[in-house]
């Protein structure tokens, strides 16, 4: 509560109503008490987003989390809407958005971009990112009449931050930070609060690809690949290997599923031309899972075949 008063998070708008954007929403209602708009470009999305969010919570009045008047206070705080290619404007009067769309540089930069426009000069702009220089999205930020070096590009700049969630966020309970060059300590203390308040711990990481839980965790899930595509082990006992063997939740390829092929080969991706260093670079046979529009849980189909979707 005293963290609540600090960083001054009231209001904010999460951009992205998938996986992640929807489960930011929810606990920055039911714990930040934050005021949320859910923005998608899709119609579809912003559906099932607030169809996961109802679904979250009444599952968590079901369990005493939380009472029923709780649940329905969070529903009231949270707004969906869909973006209408006429720009943010009902971002204004925001203290906070976080990004949370596909893991594409050009795409963030480019709602970076906009956001700078759209925005108070005083709102945080977070973004969500997995893996993608905190500093490049800083950059983007800046108004074009600015340069990077004046008190206007500074100040645009040094409001852009990097707050990493994992999924599912509801459940996770670390949050990456991750300041790029031109981050305010301002910025990063008002978001590590709020993090605090979402009922998450906090680690802090240079902005360097893959921060530090992509850069641990994409060569293992690679490897866990390249074991499959070389004929090491079948798919089941490459992940019980790990799961009963090394106490991990799940395994690496139900894992990798989990997460979306193509969100682990933009990760890898990012590694590897960030680094420079082959050791990051992606298996072909996750290249080619990508190809085919094989992208785990979300699709229907990855290493594994989840028939219901
Ligand atoms: N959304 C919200 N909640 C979910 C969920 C989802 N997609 N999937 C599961 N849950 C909740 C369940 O509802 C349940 O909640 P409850 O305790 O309130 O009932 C809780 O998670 C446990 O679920 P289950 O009992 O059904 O299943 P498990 O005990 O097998 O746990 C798991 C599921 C939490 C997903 C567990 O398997 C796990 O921890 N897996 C590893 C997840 C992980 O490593 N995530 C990080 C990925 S990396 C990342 O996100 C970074 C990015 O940049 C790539």
């Amino acid at each position: 509560m005293v963290m609540a008063a600090t960083h001054g998070i009231r209001r904010m708008a999460v951009l992205g109503a998938g996986q992640m954007g929807s489960g930011i929403a929810y606990v920055a209602a039911v714990h930040a008490r934050a005021h949320v708009v859910l923005y998608d470009k899709s119609s579809a999305q912003v559906t099932n987003g607030l169809a996961l969010l109802h679904k979250l919570l009444d599952k968590d009045v079901n369990k005493g989390r939380i009472t029923k008047e709780q649940a329905a206070e969070a529903r009231e705080r949270i707004v969906p809407l869909q973006m209408d290619g006429s720009g943010y404007t009902p971002l204004r009067d925001l203290d906070m958005v976080v990004e949370a769309v596909s893991e594409n540089l050009s795409l963030k930069q480019k709602i970076f971009t906009q956001l700078a426009i759209d925005t108070n000069p005083s709102t945080i702009l977070a973004s969500n990112t997995s893996s993608i220089s905190i500093t490049k999205l800083a950059a983007a930020a800046i108004p074009e009449s600015a340069s990077a070096a004046s008190d206007a590009g500074l100040q645009s700049a040094g409001r852009v931050v990097g707050l990493h969630f994992f999924n599912p966020v509801p459940v996770m309970k670390l949050v990456e930070l991750i300041p790029g060059l031109q981050t305010t300590s301002d910025t990063l203390s008002r978001v590590e609060g709020f993090a605090r308040d979402c009922g998450k711990e906090v680690t802090k990481s240079r902005d360097v690809p893959g921060f530090i839980a992509n850069a641990l965790l994409m060569p293992f899930l690679n490897e866990a690949i390249m074991c499959l595509e070389s004929g090491v082990a079948t798919r089941e006992d490459i992940d019980k290997t790990m799961r009963l063997g090394t106490n991990h939740p799940m395994g690496p390829l139900e894992l990798a599923d989990f997460i979306g092929l193509d969100t682990c080969l933009a990760i890898q991706q990012t590694l590897h031309t960030g680094t420079g260093d082959t050791k990051y670079r992606s298996s072909i046979l996750l290249e080619r899972m990508v190809d085919a529009g094989w992208l785990g849980r979300k699709s229907g189909r990855g290493f594994y075949e989840y028939p219901s979707k």
